[in-house]
């Protein structure tokens, strides 16, 4: 195992750093290097929708909040917002600014936004020198079998076909650039403090944690016990990130536990925690084509990057609860 990497010192861009990863990139880094320049570049929240209601962009500026490094307000597809980060000289870039919903079916703003504007913060990356470490998606995988394995692909959707492009993109950049490390991870389902502002598309950990604080039943698709995610806490997404920095880590890795769990038992280990027995109020999936099981095969991530997940489901709720339930008294249960 190599030593950890000091980050003092370093120059780092976060990309959508307002958003739920990002912004916890950022802490991490002022908690852990507090000399390190950690700059954080998001378009924020407009108040501008999609066709189906969700917001354009997630960032907000209370993920923010406590955190004292430089903060851009600038999207990606405007090269002159980018041109403001060439005042700086990087070294470590974690992009993670995208469409980060996976309903969204316009493709012309998904492909712009996930993968032209990629090839933009990969230009950057090469004029500094920098490494890269970027978010792909579990979503590359569509309803592939369990366990989800690179090199077996099939995105069903504008989103995960965004992110497969990402890969293959970032994949030639490397065969060009064999001196620069581009490492992308593949998250999976990602749940843990800094989602709220995601709303509707918070992870269901968040969602029915408030359902249950409400006193209400958690409400959940008929045959939740069958439908089953590879939950995966944030602190493990912050481990695979900086893990992704060591030297010589290019590649696409996934980032899961490499175990699958239901939505059922989410509801049932937050009963189990907040002392609750309201039952389950269960309705018909709407969706068709609706993926029925994930599970990261993390053996790559293992081996090649020292990925270690250190939170089961149990733990990580545990974990969670004392911020879901701040959400629910501050916040009002009101993401705006
Ligand atoms: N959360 C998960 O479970 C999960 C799973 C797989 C992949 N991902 C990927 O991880 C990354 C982070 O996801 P997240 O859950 O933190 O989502 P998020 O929506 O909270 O964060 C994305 C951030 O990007 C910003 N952004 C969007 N468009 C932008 C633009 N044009 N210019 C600048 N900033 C822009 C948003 O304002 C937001 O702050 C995304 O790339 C997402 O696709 C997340």
């Amino acid at each position: 195992m190599s030593s950890p990497i000091d980050f003092n010192s370093k120059t780092i861009l976060i990309t959508g750093g307002a958003g739920f990863i990002g912004s916890r990139l950022a802490h991490y880094f002022q908690r852990n290097y507090p000399k390190a320049r950690v700059i954080v570049f998001d378009c924020f929240r407009s108040g501008e929708t999609f066709p189906h209601g969700n917001l354009v962009s997630f960032g907000h500026y209370k993920n923010l909040l406590g955190f004292s490094g430089e903060v851009i307000c600038g999207s990606i597809n405007r090269s002159e917002d980018l041109a403001r980060l060439h005042d700086y000289r990087f070294d470590y870039i974690f992009h993670q600014a995208a469409i980060s919903d996976t309903r969204v079916y316009n493709q012309e703003i998904v492909i712009q936004t996930n993968v032209n504007a990629f090839a933009d913060i990969l230009a950057l990356a090469k004029k500094d020198r920098a490494t890269v470490v970027y978010a792909s998606s579990a979503a590359t995988y569509g309803s592939q079998p369990s366990p989800q394995t690179i090199g077996k692909e099939r995105p069903e959707n504008p989103y995960g076909y965004s992110k497969y492009a990402m890969d293959q993109l970032a994949n030639r950049f490397s065969r060009d650039n064999p001196d620069l490390s581009v490492t992308g991870l593949r998250y999976f389902n990602a749940y843990g403090a800094g989602e709220f502002y995601k709303a509707k598309t918070a992870s269901m950990v968040l969602q029915l944690g408030h359902q249950i604080l409400s006193g209400t039943a958690p409400r959940l698709f008929e045959h939740s016990d069958k439908i089953m995610r590879d939950f995966v806490y944030i602190d493990d997404v912050i481990q695979a990130n900086i893990k992704a920095c060591q030297p010589k880590k290019t590649g696409v890795y996934n980032v899961g536990t490499g175990i699958a769990r239901s939505f059922q038992d989410i509801a049932d280990i937050l009963q189990r925690e907040l002392g609750t027995d309201l039952g389950t109020d269960y309705f018909p999936n709407p969706y068709t084509g609706y993926q029925m099981h994930t599970q990261a095969d993390i053996s790559l991530t293992q081996r090649y990057l020292d990925y270690q997940p250190e939170f089961t489901l149990e733990k990580g709720i545990k974990a969670y609860l004392p911020e879901i339930k701040r959400l629910f008294t501050e916040e009002n249960n009101e993401p705006v």
